[in-house]
């Protein structure tokens, strides 16, 4: 179960352990989330809101993965785009064009710089402010989306510090509003092929998990254009687990973290730092300063997280490696195991002795989601599942129904980058979890997604 030991003590815990009230406005004068929001935040599963029909949306952030989004829930029944921010106007001009074409009334446009996104949350027509800006604009869109009474959407990862998943949580209770982030890899096929084996007992009592981000971004982070102009910051000043999500979420669904278990502690190391050196050599020449330069995020990132109930995952992180795109997604359990690149299966005494089996074989254990939406989502961002996730969080909203990853599972998956850096600093020191649900996760709930 969660021990607390000393140095797991987080900011929350601080205020409420006793902190006096000098103490706690000292730190409140730091530039953190307001204590009324702690005191009147109570935990929310299972959170559900009248159906939503039309769900009125606010989009802000429309680069690569905005643009890929919009496409998706303009095909999407019940869906009206009434306004568009990005900060490159031309961007807002062209997915204005998008929504027109589409047969929906112009939306406005924001577009007066980085903070035009809180005149749009005000508006008084939207339901949903979703964002898939730069990884630092996540809280602050969606916090302002909430506080202004819409449900938020953001893309991943949720968060980038513990105080930020803090705000998202205690926001979202303060306000009811939901708060989602939106883990496309929850809904790709493999991932929920493998979901509905776990599901219907075919692995058995899921034991371990291995995940991992693998993916060659040495090119794209000293790009001129879409990513390059943001992400490769954060490799200059941080050594951890950078992008967590795609990785964990489909492991931690398996293992119903947030719903009977949830993540207790983590150790993590690094490798060295390489790639982006040898990279910029290469790219501008051996004595440019993007050659010379010190990158904080060491190349290979691995963390050990141990769940309440004793479950192990391994997690990588690795953008600065040559090497193809892997997710991995091991998940094993005491009848078998299922994993991904590539994709195959095991289960005792199902196939031979000793032998993997291949996808095909486990046809019947598809995913209703894509066995009844796979036409619709042909020709979407990442082999279909961008429209699945996107077409998942309409239906949800339209139907009332509690979404299928909460604010809990925003914030316990995006919290593994600052508790990886706090271990990778710290010579691997193990580093609690925050308990987001305060005690909720020991409360078994539906996994939604399992539910059509
Ligand atoms: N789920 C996935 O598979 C996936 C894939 C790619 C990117 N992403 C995530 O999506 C997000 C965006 O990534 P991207 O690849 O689209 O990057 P991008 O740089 O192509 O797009 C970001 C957009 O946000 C705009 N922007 C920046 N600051 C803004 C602000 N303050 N207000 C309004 N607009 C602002 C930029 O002008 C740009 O158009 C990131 O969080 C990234 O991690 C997820």
């Amino acid at each position: 179960m969660h021990e607390r030991p000393e140095h797991a003590l987080d900011r929350r815990d601080f205020l409420r352990t006793g902190a006096t009230a000098g103490l706690a406005t000292a730190l409140g004068s730091l530039g953190t989330a307001g204590d009324p929001v702690r005191a009147a935040a109570r935990p929310m599963p299972e959170f559900r809101v009248p159906p939503v029909d039309p769900v009125r949306i606010g989009f802000v952030g429309v680069g690569g993965m905005g643009s890929a989004h919009v496409q998706n829930l303009l095909k999407i029944e019940g869906v009206e785009i009434r306004a568009v921010c990005d900060i490159v106007p031309e961007k807002v001009a062209r997915v204005q064009k998008w929504v027109v074409e589409a047969g929906q009334r112009e939306p406005e446009g924001y577009s007066r710089g980085p903070t035009d996104f809180r005149r749009l949350c005000e508006r008084g027509d939207l339901d949903l402010v979703f964002n898939a800006t730069p990884w630092e604009w996540h809280v602050p869109i969606s916090v302002a989306a909430m506080e202004a009474g819409k449900h938020a959407a953001t893309e991943v990862p949720a968060a980038t510090t513990l105080d930020e998943c803090w705000q998202l949580v205690e926001t979202a209770e303060k306000t009811s509003r939901h708060c989602v982030m939106m883990e496309n890899c929850c809904y790709d096929r493999p991932e929920m092929l493998c979901l509905n084996l776990v599901k219907q007992g075919l692995l058995g009592e899921v034991l371990a998990g291995e995940a991992g981000y693998c993916h060659d971004l040495r090119a794209l982070k000293f790009s001129s254009e879409g990513e390059g102009l943001w992400r490769i910051a954060h490799s200059i000043r941080r050594n951890a687990n950078l992008y967590p999500t795609h990785g964990l979420g489909p492991v931690a669904q398996c293992m119903d973290i947030n719903r009977g278990d949830s993540f207790a502690y983590l150790v993590s190391m690094s490798s060295p730092s390489r790639g982006l050196n040898l990279t910029a050599a290469r790219l501008f020449g051996a004595n440019d300063a993007r050659a010379t330069r010190r990158y904080a995020l060491g190349d290979v990132n691995v963390s050990l997280i141990h769940t309440a109930l004793g479950k192990v995952i391994t997690l990588y992180h690795d953008t600065n490696t040559p090497r193809p795109y892997s997710r991995i997604h091991h998940v094993q359990g005491t009848q078998g195991i299922f994993e991904k690149y590539p994709d195959r299966v095991y289960i005792e005494g199902r196939g031979k002795n000793d032998a993997w089996e291949t996808l095909d074989k486990y046809a019947e254990f598809d995913h209703p989601l894509w066995t009844t939406q796979a036409d619709k989502a042909r020709g979407a961002g990442h082999g279909g599942m961008d429209y699945i996730e996107d077409y998942r969080l309409i239906d949800a909203l339209r139907n009332g129904r509690p979404l299928d990853m909460d604010v809990y599972d925003a914030a316990a998956w995006s919290v593994v980058t600052p508790l990886s850096e706090r271990s990778v600093a710290q010579k691997s020191r193990r580093v609690d979890f925050p308990d987001f649900t305060r005690g909720g996760w020991r409360t078994p709930r539906t996994l939604h997604v399992m539910e059509l």
